[in-house]
Parts: C-alpha cells; structure tokens; sequence
C-alpha cells in the first residue's frame, strides 16, 4: 500500500468502526483490521481499568488453523500491571510509547521491562516481532493497549515490523480509541439501566446479562454460519444481540416487589403479573427506526415463548418465533440453571445438559440447542470470564 492507499484505508475504517456499538465486538475487530494492515500472524487486545490493563481479546492465525473449523481458541482472562517494570504492554501504557520489538526473545539488557514465555511455552507457539501501540483518546489519556505480533512476508515467513507499520498502527488507533469510547459509554449505560432492574430483582445482575448476552452472540454465529448467512449481516447482527440481550429482563423494573421478592411460590394471579415483564419490557423499546430498539424489543417479548407454543406472552410455534428470542431462551435457562441463586443451589453440569437436551424441541429450537452444544467450550469460557460477585 502506497501513502494515498493507506491514509484512505484508515478513513475507511474509522467509518467502519463507528458503526460498531458493543465494546466486545468493536475490540475484536479493531484487533482483526490492524493485523490485517500489517499482515501480523497474531495479537492482543488490552482495555485499562483503573491501574490495569486488562486483556480483552487475542487471535493468532497460526493456532487457530490447527483447530477444527469452526472451533475457537479459547484464551484465559488475566490482568497486567500498569508500570514500567513488568510487561511490554504495561510498559506502554505507562509511557504512552510505541514498541517495535523485533525479537521479543532478545529484548535490550536494561529496558526494564520483560516478556513473558508462558504462553509460548503452553500452546507451542514462538512470539517474535511485536509492535505494542497505546490506544489514547485525546492525546492523553491511555484507553488501552494494541499488540500486533509476528510479521508476516508474502512467503510467511516471520520478519519485523517496518516503521511505516509502527505509524500506520498509531493512526489506526486513535482513530479507533475514539470508537472504544463511545462503546464503553454505551456498555455503561446498559449496565446502569441493568443495575436499575437488578434493585428490584437481585437475579439480573451485571454478570448473569453479561454471560448470557455474549452465549447469545456465540450461539447465534455458530447457527447463522450453519445456515450460511452472509458476514455482513452476521457481524452486524452479533453487534446488536451483544447489547440487546442483557436486557432480556429489564421489563422486571415495572413488576411489583410484592411479586418480585416473594419468598414463597408465586399465586396464579401473580404469576400472569409476573409473565408481564415480556411486553412490559418490549414497551421500552418503541424506536421502530432503530435496528437496536426492534431487536431488543424482539427479546424481551419473546425470551418465554417456546419451540412447541406453549410458553408466553403470545404463544407463537416455531420459527414464528424470533430467532434472537429463541437463542436467549436457551442462554437464560442454561445460566439460571447453573448458577446459584437466594432460592436454589446451582445444579450439577451434567444435569443443566441433560435438561437442555431434554427440552429440545419441546421447550426450545433443536437447531439452537445443537449451536448451543457445538459452543459449549466457549460458553464455559465465558462463564469463567463474567464470575458472580459473592
Ligand atoms: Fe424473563
Ligand atoms: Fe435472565
């Protein structure tokens, strides 16, 4: 790419990412297009919060090819330090310095900060080029860190990365740390409206819509690809299920807490009260405009419907119902199943599976659970990544 291609790309992808409104989402793809730019084998992806970085996504093309297709590489969540000390990405962010390493094997005797062969030595891979880049927003403050690893030639081959490559990244991610800012906003703001419905219904909290709004999204790529849907549509779709999900329940806000904290079984008469937190729910989405509100509003008037028209508000059979709903219904049960709450203890694996095969076809779509079956390592990996808090 001569300058002109390159100054056009990044506007090009500045336009492309805002597009983008969920954080995880946004994250991963500003990760894909800038090893993409500088066609670097691997990278990681850090988000600060408060002194640390924490990681937030990796991909490596090399271990990724040696998995089944369709298979993901599942990577443990850590955090680093901040400091000028320890790792290369902590140092970055400390100094808002771009790294050009070229072998991180050979680093300087005396830089101060160190590389960490763990992860080499677990997955048999050899890190070699790095190019560390903070992602800033406005000038100051540090918003993450970007690691683009191992250069690739036209024949693969590893080399290093040029400067050019170290510019073109550090354009890249202002651009990008401005779309990280707003999702972030976004992200919050979410959280905040759960935190409302969490006061009323202790059940919802951060981390049950978290877990089961990222199933969702990985449930819903596994069956989309299945039925070969086309990425565009794919990419966008995950982007607005991540968001919409969390807020499967937040028509709770507007049931009473006699129903809502009732120790006891709920009456029939409250029970049809309770069943009005779908289209209550719905009700606060009414922008038909926006793909946002409809999907949303979709979810939480349809995450009770079931596969066999028994469930509710509506009862719809089927496909009638809406695929977004029916994915969050088996997410919602899955995590409410394993997971402890006030009334019930968190049932054993074995039988939170049993169940949801049992319910198949009956309860919930067989194609969904089976995107569901074939995602479960990814799943589980999720659920370590959003804990309960006590
Ligand atoms: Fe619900
Ligand atoms: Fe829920």
């Amino acid at each position: 790419m001569n300058e002109r291609e390159k100054l056009n790309e990044i506007i090009r992808l500045s336009t492309e990412l805002s597009t983008i409104k969920d954080i995880d989402i946004l994250l991963e793809r500003i990760l894909f297009e800038a090893r993409a730019c500088v066609n670097a084998d691997a990278g990681t992806i850090y988000s600060r919060e408060g002194d640390l970085l924490h990681f937030s996504h990796a991909q490596n093309d090399t271990l990724q090819g040696k998995l089944p297709k369709g298979e993901k590489l599942i990577y443990k969540d850590f955090s680093i330090i901040i400091d000028k000390h320890s790792s290369v990405a902590g140092y970055v962010a400390s100094t808002g310095e771009v790294l050009n390493i070229p072998d991180v094997y050979n680093l300087c005797s005396g830089c101060g900060y160190y590389f960490d062969v763990e992860f080499d030595k677990k997955s048999g891979y050899r890190t070699k080029s790095m190019l560390t880049v903070p992602l800033r927003y406005e000038t100051d403050e540090v918003i993450g860190v970007i690691q683009v690893i191992n250069a690739k030639d036209n024949d693969g081959n590893i080399i290093e990365f040029t400067e050019d490559d170290a510019l073109f990244i550090k354009h890249f991610a202002s651009t990008a740390s401005i779309a990280m800012k707003n999702a972030r906003m976004t992200r919050t703001l979410l959280l905040r409206m759960i935190h409302m419905a969490e006061l009323r219904d202790p059940k919802e909290t951060g981390a049950h819509v978290n877990r089961v709004a990222a199933y969702s999204v990985e449930i819903y790529e596994r069956w989309a690809n299945k039925r070969g849907l086309d990425r565009k549509e794919i990419d966008s779709n995950r982007d607005v299920l991540r968001m919409a999900a969390m807020l499967h329940d937040v028509g709770k806000v507007a049931i009473s807490d006699t129903i809502l904290k009732k120790p006891a079984k709920l009456t029939p008469e409250e029970y049809e009260v309770m069943k009005q937190h779908t289209t209550l729910g719905a009700e606060l989405f009414t922008n038909t405009e926006s793909r946002f509100d409809r999907i949303a509003a979709v979810i939480a008037v349809s995450h009770h419907e079931n596969w066999d028209g028994t469930g509710y508000p509506k009862k719809p059979k089927g496909e009638d119902i809406s695929i977004f709903g029916r994915i969050v219904a088996v997410a919602d049960v899955y995590d409410a199943l394993s997971c402890k709450r006030v009334y019930k203890e968190a049932w054993k694996e074995e039988d939170v599976i049993e169940e949801i095969k049992h319910l198949s076809g009956t309860k919930f779509d067989p194609e969904v659970v089976d995107a569901f079956f074939k995602s479960l390592t990814v799943i589980k990996a999720i659920a370590e990544k959003y804990p309960d808090k006590n």
